[in-house]
């Protein structure tokens, strides 16, 4: 098992206040986020759509926190170069919507980002498997992606235990990143325990029943009960 330290918290911004976005990306900083998790939708891949690059900016105006870009965007390889000049720190691609993801990933590599692959629930790990020891970061979707507010899908831990065995088996050196429904209650304690070491969590850390410090520091006290 892992160090506690090595848990990060990655809020996702799809949650914030967009018309006060500049603050809470300031405010989500200075309350310890290790990331900033950024979702990019391109109402093609998902149905809804949500920000592209000028937005991005925008946040990246307001944190050193690095970025981590999930572009839910079919083929993305098109858009890569629009959002490396935005100087995005780690660049997530979906294995399902990537004609040639080897080549993507190369690339994203080659532009010197950090790179992940997310995988749908209903997306087996195999889909994945053969570009895991490219990866810094391999992303579990734990809700079926395109909206914040969705319920964890419990059988994600399952899929989560698996993919660490592959990755420890090989000594591979991805991270394991999961992505929706994820509160300071037993689904990060179990996705920690299954093996995730980022966790993304949007309405659990911009919500209106408690404050960005408050929600932060409640999954930082969930995190410190898993070890
Ligand atoms: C869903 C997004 C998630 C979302 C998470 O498609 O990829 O990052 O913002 O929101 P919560 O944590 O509320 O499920
Ligand atoms: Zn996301």
């Amino acid at each position: 098992m892992v160090s506690e330290a090595r848990i990060l918290i990655a809020p996702s911004v799809l949650s914030a206040d967009f018309a006060d976005l500049g603050r809470q990306v300031r405010a989500v900083t200075e309350a310890g986020a290790d990331l900033i998790h950024v979702d990019v939708m391109d109402g093609v891949f998902v149905p809804a759509i949500s920000f592209g690059e000028v937005v991005v900016d925008a946040i990246r105006a307001n944190t050193d926190v690095p970025l981590n870009i999930h572009l839910m965007i079919q083929e993305p390889e098109n858009l890569l170069s629009t959002f490396a000049k935005v100087a995005t720190d780690q660049i997530l691609v979906h294995a399902e919507a990537c004609g040639h993801l080897h080549r993507t990933v190369a690339k994203i590599k080659n532009m010197g980002h950090q790179v992940g692959v997310a995988i749908n629930p209903g997306t087996p790990i195999s889909a994945v498997e053969d570009v895991l020891s490219m990866l810094d970061m391999v992303m579990v979707m734990s809700v079926n992606p395109g909206a914040s507010g969705q319920s964890f899908i419990p059988n994600s831990l399952d899929k989560i235990r698996r993919l660490k065995g592959i990755i420890d088996q090989a000594k591979y050196n991805a991270q394991i990143e999961v992505d929706g429904g994820i509160k300071a209650d037993a689904t990060a304690l179990d996705s920690i325990k299954a093996g995730a070491t980022i966790l993304v969590a949007g309405s659990a850390i911009f919500n209106k029943q408690e404050t960005i410090p408050e929600a932060m520091k409640a999954m930082r006290g969930c995190i410190a009960g898993a070890f």
